[in-house]
């Protein structure tokens, strides 16, 4: 089999899984009628009764979808079986495949065949925490029991134990050239020891193919990520700086998983604010249609119209004028709005190309004629309501607060523009996973949107949406990070803090007498970068995080300086020792990876977990969880380094062996590093 027929089973088996996760859905909600038996006449509470005849389809649909869930179980056991064959046959596999899905598909295969009677059985595999009782687990024989104990109360059968349970699944495991052996604890457990083999020939693909790849986790999906999003004329602050990390990280991860992924940056650029801007331009600035306004600070130009608009009666009709010719596209207008555009956009620019992050500008300007759509649709399918002059959609339910569609003004609002967007990513964009980074404030906002986009019929059963909510930044007096005469830090003035930082911590390692001024000006961008970066990574984004430069360009513990040279000292080992790029190649073939001694298997299990971390960075889009894993793999690998010679120097300092087993070890490292940093937007450098 190929790896792409490989690639072809585990897309259907998640499609399979998609659909009976759909379905449950359903049937779950048909339950959910049937059990509080609304049905006329027995309750009279509320809209939500259905009539006699309604009940029977509703039962009848019930049997249908049962019967169709047990076919797709079937199929996915079935592919679920084919995926195992395929998959532990490493010598065809050039990726790595999850060992938690492996080991869950083998044991689940061997309970049902053991206990076939009993419908969804726990299937519970973890890592074991102690390596004398194996290097994973399978903890299902005690909650199988308690299962069996409530099946036979009134059947009086002879009790089973936990352990003859494990033995009698354990007895059933199908051979696997992952599994080395199993061994039955007397409580139950069963402790599961990995091949070394199985490692050495998951590093040998990964070698010899030359990446570090993961066989897919999940069907390929059109993803559109809503990140970054600053607003025209407002400062772009740390909450957007934590918003453009985030995202980007999410977006290199599901490109990575080879997922389509559309980067929209959802600028705040249309509304009502425009007005005043327009109106101080065309004051400041009669000439403005001719020639170019020098604008550099806009934000100072946003503060001096705002004090007009609040001061100044007859500006403030003025710029009300402005907005209704803006919307109306009057060309003058628009170039005015245009021109304060750019200023704006020139500056988030400039800070997406020191952070090197691509996204495709799509502000709220751009939803204008589909606003107007929305309103229609949702007008004439009766989902708005008149509320004090103003159109509201409630969600799904009717509790909580609803959408404000159109002002009392006739105006829109941030709400009819969210679901104005939500219908162009479903139906224009054909998105199917639709992911939002904002700050957490924002939560109830996007919860009643995908709330009324499921009402509208916008987002249906096979659709996701994920509301990436993130923390606030607080300053290191754990206020709201401020700068110190109590205005918002500006993001440009952030990094060149952060390079200037950088650079004196280069300096103070006395990088710059080794370093040639280019190798120091590319540290000092990668450290500073870096660190920024990282430090909002591995924090678990929905907790607020204290910004330090201090903490985050220290060179030990959790942060993007100690990785980083992890990363050049495990680089710089086959250098040292004169291995060539090409004598690495030669021994992929000839040499087997090292993996005997107890800190070289203990590196190895660390880095056989890789698939397993994506998926669950995947699955909870928390990025922390590799950051952790990029910890733990530099710290594994430094206690295998201080316990196993890679290369044995006599007292001359004269190289007199290599260990190319270990070399090769060490490259693999190296290797799935730099996968993770690529991922997490580091950018290592070969010298630091
Ligand atoms: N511009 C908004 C803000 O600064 C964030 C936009 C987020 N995306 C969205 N589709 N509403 O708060």
């Amino acid at each position: 089999m190929s790896f792409n027929e490989l690639d072809l089973f585990e897309q259907r088996a998640s499609l399979a899984e998609d659909v009976i996760n759909g379905l449950k859905k359903e049937l779950n909600s048909l339950y959910a009628l049937l059990k509080c038996g609304n049905i006329q006449g027995n309750n009279e509470d509320d809209g939500q009764t259905v009539s006699q005849a309604d009940f029977e389809k509703l039962k009848k649909e019930n049997e249908k979808l049962k019967y169709r869930i047990e076919i797709l179980k079937k199929t996915l056991c079935e592919f679920k079986a084919k995926h195992i064959a395929l998959t532990t046959d490493m010598s065809n596999c050039s990726s790595m495949i999850s060992i938690q899905n492996t080991l869950s598909s083998l044991f689940e295969k061997a309970i049902s065949e053991v206990f076939p009677d009993l419908t969804d059985p726990p299937v519970d595999i973890s890592m074991s925490n102690n390596p004398k009782f194996g290097d994973y687990q399978c903890n299902s024989a005690l909650p199988i029991c308690k299962l069996l104990s409530t099946v036979d109360k009134t059947t009086e059968k002879k009790k089973i134990s936990p352990k003859d349970i494990a033995e009698k699944i354990a007895a059933k495991v199908a051979s696997s050239s992952m599994i080395d052996k199993l061994d039955v604890a007397v409580n139950g457990f069963i402790n599961i020891y990995l091949k070394r083999e199985f490692g050495q020939n998951v590093f040998r693909n990964v070698l010899k193919s030359e990446k570090v790849s993961v066989a897919p986790l999940i069907r390929k999906r059109k993803v559109i990520i809503d990140f970054s999003s600053p607003n025209v004329a407002k400062e772009m602050h740390v909450g957007h700086l934590r918003s453009t990390i985030i995202g980007d990280s999410i977006a290199r991860l599901l490109e990575y998983l080879g997922h389509d992924v559309l980067r929209l940056n959802h600028v705040g650029d249309w509304g009502t604010q425009f007005g005043m801007l327009i109106t101080h331009l065309e004051d400041q600035f009669p000439n403005y249609c001719t020639e170019s306004p020098p604008i550099s600070d806009l934000q100072a130009f946003y503060k001096e119209s705002k004090l007009l608009f609040d001061t100044d009666e007859e500006f403030k009709k003025r710029a009300y004028a402005n907005v209704v010719k803006l919307q109306a596209h009057d060309p003058k207008i628009m170039q005015a709005w245009k021109l304060i555009c750019d200023v704006s956009r020139k500056e988030f620019q400039s800070i997406y190309n020191r952070l090197d992050i691509q996204l495709v500008e799509r502000g709220e300007s751009f939803y204008q004629k589909h606003m107007e759509d929305i309103v229609k649709v949702l007008e004439e399918e009766g989902f708005l309501e008149e509320d004090e002059g103003r159109k509201i959609m409630w969600g799904q339910t009717k509790d909580g607060i609803p959408l404000t569609i159109v002002k009392r003004d006739g105006g829109f609002t941030y709400d009819t523009s969210d679901m104005a967007a939500i219908r162009h990513r479903i139906f224009e964009e054909k998105g199917e996973w639709l992911i939002y980074v904002v700050d957490s404030g924002q939560a109830v906002h996007f919860q009643t949107i995908e709330s009324c986009a499921k009402r509208a019929r916008i987002l249906l059963s096979f659709h996701k949406m994920d509301f990436v909510g993130f923390g606030v930044v607080l300053g290191e007096d754990k206020k709201k990070f401020k700068t110190r005469s109590g205005d918002t830090v500006k993001l440009s003035e952030l990094l060149d803090e952060g390079l200037k930082r950088a650079e004196e911590k280069l300096k103070e390692k006395e990088r710059e007498k080794v370093l040639t001024e280019e190798e120091f000006n590319r540290a000092k961008e990668s450290v500073a970068y870096g660190c920024i970066k990282y430090a909002d990574l591995c924090h678990d984004r929905n907790k607020e995080y204290i910004f330090s430069f201090d903490r985050m360009l220290s060179d030990k513990g959790n942060t993007a300086v100690y990785l980083l040279y992890a990363l050049t000292r495990i680089r710089s080992i086959a250098r040292m020792a004169n291995v060539s790029r090409e004598q690495v190649k030669q021994a992929i073939e000839s040499t087997p990876i090292s993996l005997d001694h107890e800190k070289e298997w203990k590196l190895a299990k660390v880095l056989l977990r890789f698939p397993d971390v994506i998926m669950k960075v995947t699955k909870d889009l928390s990025l922390h969880n590799l950051c952790d894993f990029c910890y733990e793999v530099a710290c594994t690998f430094s206690e295998f380094y201080d316990n196993c010679y890679c290369v044995e120097k006599n007292q001359a300092g004269e190289i007199v062996k290599v260990n190319m087993g270990r070399i090769l070890l060490t490259e693999v490292t190296a290797m799935m590093l730099e996968q993770c940093f690529s991922l997490l937007g580091l950018k290592p450098v070969e010298k630091m």
